[in-house]
């Protein structure tokens, strides 16, 4: 079974009179532990996949079902729920709690959840921080963090509810070239080492060298080169 499996997705905006087609026929499936990479120019529609598949938009048609739970029938509470537990995500701008350091960055997720996690959590987050290379970070504020730290952290709160599914939104944009080809080689073997599935969302064709296999967006359609798709890594 697929982790991700979007089918015959459309997404259209109202935007004053004009309707903007989005999304138009996607379908994806994503396996346990794959990691895509999702390629396409300015305004082809990456985001708007990623925030469906991530239950942070719902389709205007089709199915979304991310590790067996059909999030396209949810409702809007449904879905925040669903997305504490079942997804992580990192996007371009870090969005990090500006007055929390990195260690408490990572709670946050625990707190929302209810913050039962107690003891446990701080381990856990102290433990993903180490293994990020930031375990002497932990008490920094975001601020005193560089661009690639504070994009580490952000992949650790992404990864601490143990999700089977992380989004990536351009991860790496912000990032100097050798820092952000670090952060991607930090990314796979993460992913790979707990066999979380993860789209990674880049109009940058290098970064398609950490994938496992590329899909390409133009104007809202997806593409996908069989030629990459047989690459193995
Ligand atoms: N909330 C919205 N209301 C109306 N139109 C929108 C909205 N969000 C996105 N769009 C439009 O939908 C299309 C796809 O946008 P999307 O943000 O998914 O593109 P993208 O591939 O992520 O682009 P970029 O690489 O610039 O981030 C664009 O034409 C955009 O203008
Ligand atoms: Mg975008």
């Amino acid at each position: 079974m697929s982790v991700l499996d979007m089918r015959d997705v459309r997404k259209v905006y109202r935007s004053g009179d004009a309707d903007i087609i989005a999304l138009d026929h996607a379908t994806l499936q994503v396996d346990h532990g794959e990691i895509v990479a999702l390629l396409g120019p300015s305004g082809s529609g990456k985001t708007t996949l990623l925030s469906i598949a991530g239950g942070l938009l719902t389709p205007t048609e089709g199915t979304v079902v991310v590790d067996g739970h059909d999030i396209s029938a949810y409702n809007a509470k449904q879905l925040t729920e669903f997305r504490r537990e079942n997804v992580g995500f990192v996007f371009q701008s870090v969005n990090l709690v500006p007055f929390l350091n990195a260690e408490e960055n990572l709670l946050v997720v625990d707190e929302l959840g209810g913050g039962k996690g107690g003891k446990t959590a701080k381990g856990r987050a102290r433990q993903l921080l180490e293994e990020l290379g930031l375990g002497s970070r932990m008490r920094n504020l975001p601020a005193q963090l560089s661009g690639g730290e504070r994009q580490r952290v952000a992949i650790g709160r992404a990864l601490f509810n143990n999700p089977k599914l992380v989004l990536f939104d351009e991860p790496t944009s912000a990032l100097d070239t050798k820092i952000g080809a670090q952060v991607m080689e930090l990314i796979r073997t993460e992913m790979k080492s707990r066999d979380t599935a993860a789209v990674i969302v880049t109009h940058d064709s290098r970064m398609t060298d950490y994938a496992d296999r590329t899909v390409r967006i133009v104007d809202g359609r997806l593409t996908t080169n069989s030629a990459e798709a047989t690459a193995t890594h």
